[in-house]
């Protein structure tokens, strides 16, 4: 939007929305609160060249059949499951903005991964803003990370940390954390959306011109949307959020967007004394502990990116004491958990218009797919009977509005991946066929509806 030039102007930090008034709703994207004060000094200065005449590019433009993508190199970082939601390892030249919540392990993991990338592409420079050297050291020590190749600065200014950068010539710069480095030539405090802006846009010419990989640590608040990491989502290259519950070892580190791969894939890893280690069998990871023959628990398999993973969803429904029964869903969608408790009262019968209802994926695992949308109905419909669920059963399958099952996709490789667990029966959608080879000694139970799924899953001995 074209916006008169007047000494100070406002931005929506959600949608980058500008303006010259001050809305308590942005017009735009509709969410409140979201308007800051934005000092356009930065642009204002570059921005003559749009008005005053014209500037050659320094690099002509080259025709795109041409153009060479032979030297698009990746680093390994140490950890496969980083090196897969990056696509296949961190691109030279790259942005990578890693969001999270105080506290979730950003600068562990930042740290961990230093070790492998001083190894593989060369000198490291971590410019931590939080943290002294004193405390870095302490954290490398803990989680065994020594080199030669890793340079710590402890500093805010980022013209200091480019003046850094210009001497040392590293391959890879970290920048902990966005929100404390600042450019002295602007104003406004560290942590205003234009000093994060201003930033990451040096940032970005600075991994553009000089092939350097950057990586950004940016704070996410408890609702996920803080000014910083939202509005620098439009600038970098991939943006990952680190996931996970702080009294959980469990993290999910997952991509949002990513200019170099797919955003479906994420990764799992978990926190202990020595740091982050991957999860290699993430399934059994989060089955592991699970009781066994308890109403109200309920096997799925999701497909996250290319990787089907087991989860098990708990609910927990309850005679209400209260006028308005209380709802609580956690790691599925509240909406979603809601529109399958209306269709269980609805479509099969069962009495939870006024009952209390908690849902909850464990291991801190955040579920998008419809295809668990069977699995948490049935463990609703589980603790409202008071009857378990066979333990060697998972359930998967879309649920529509009539109550009837849509089918899934990537079954044979959910198939493949409950076989693997032990699970020796797939309560799951007629529609669609079944795979020609299904694994061996897995009972499939074909439902079109979700009575037909309640009764295979509950009425059987
Ligand atoms: N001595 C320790 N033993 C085991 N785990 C530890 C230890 N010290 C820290 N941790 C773990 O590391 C986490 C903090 O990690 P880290 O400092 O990397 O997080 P962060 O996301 O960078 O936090 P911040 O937002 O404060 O920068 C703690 O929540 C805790 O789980
Ligand atoms: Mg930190």
């Amino acid at each position: 939007m074209a916006v008169q030039k007047t000494k100070k102007i406002f931005i929506c930090s959600s949608c980058g929305n500008e303006s010259v008034k001050w809305y308590g709703q942005c017009p735009a994207c509709k969410e409140w609160n979201t308007f800051v004060e934005y000092e356009p000094e930065a642009e204002t200065k570059n921005a003559k060249g749009w008005s005053a005449g014209k500037i050659s590019p320094e690099v002509p433009p080259e025709r795109l059949d041409m153009i060479s993508t032979d030297d698009e190199i990746r680093f390994a970082t140490g950890f496969s499951e980083l090196d897969r939601v990056l696509g296949g390892g961190a691109v030279k030249g790259s942005l990578v903005l890693i969001g999270g919540e105080p506290g979730v392990g950003k600068s562990t993991l930042m740290l961990q991964i230093c070790r492998s990338l001083s190894q593989c592409a060369g000198k490291v420079l971590y410019a931590s803003g939080e943290e002294s050297k004193r405390q870095l050291k302490l954290r490398a020590d803990r989680l065994e990370v020594s080199s030669g190749n890793i340079l710590i600065l402890a500093e805010t200014r980022l013209e200091a940390i480019f003046d850094t950068v210009e001497k040392e010539q590293p391959d890879v710069l970290v920048v902990d954390s966005i929100q404390t480095v600042y450019k002295s030539s602007l104003s406004a405090a560290p942590g205003n959306v234009t000093q994060i802006r201003d930033c990451t846009m040096s940032l970005l010419q600075l991994a553009k011109s000089s092939g350097i990989v950057v990586f950004i640590v940016g704070h996410v608040n408890k609702d996920g949307e803080l000014a910083g990491p939202k509005i620098m989502e439009h600038m970098v290259d991939c943006v990952l959020y680190f996931e996970g519950e702080r009294q959980n070892a469990y993290r999910v580190l997952r991509a949002a967007k990513n200019r170099f791969g797919s955003t479906n894939e994420v990764g799992i890893f978990e926190m202990g004394q020595k740091g982050l280690s991957e999860v290699v069998n993430p399934s059994e990871a989060m089955l592991s502990g699970r009781p066994e023959g308890a109403p109200g628990s309920c096997v799925t398999c999701t497909m996250e990116g290319t990787r089907p993973i087991l989860a098990e969803i708990q609910s927990l429904v309850a005679k209400s004491v209260y006028g308005n029964p209380r709802r609580m869903a956690s790691g599925v969608d509240y909406n979603r958990a809601m529109l399958l408790l209306a269709v269980l009262e609805k479509r099969a019968g069962l009495p939870i218009g006024a009952a209390d209802a908690y849902i909850n994926v464990i291991g801190g695992l955040r579920i998008d797919e419809p295809a668990s949308d069977l699995a948490i109905a049935v463990s609703i419909a589980s603790s409202c009977r008071d009857k378990a669920v066979r333990s060697d059963t998972a359930v998967f399958g879309e649920v529509g509005l009539t109550g009837e099952l849509r089918r899934v996709n990537a079954l044979e490789q959910r198939l493949n991946e409950v076989a693997r667990l032990n699970i020796r029966r797939v309560v799951c959608p007629e529609a669609g066929g079944l795979p020609l080879k299904t694994p061996e000694g897995l009972e499939i139970i074909t439902v079109r509806n979700l009575r037909e799924a309640i009764g295979a899953c509950l009425e059987q001995e």
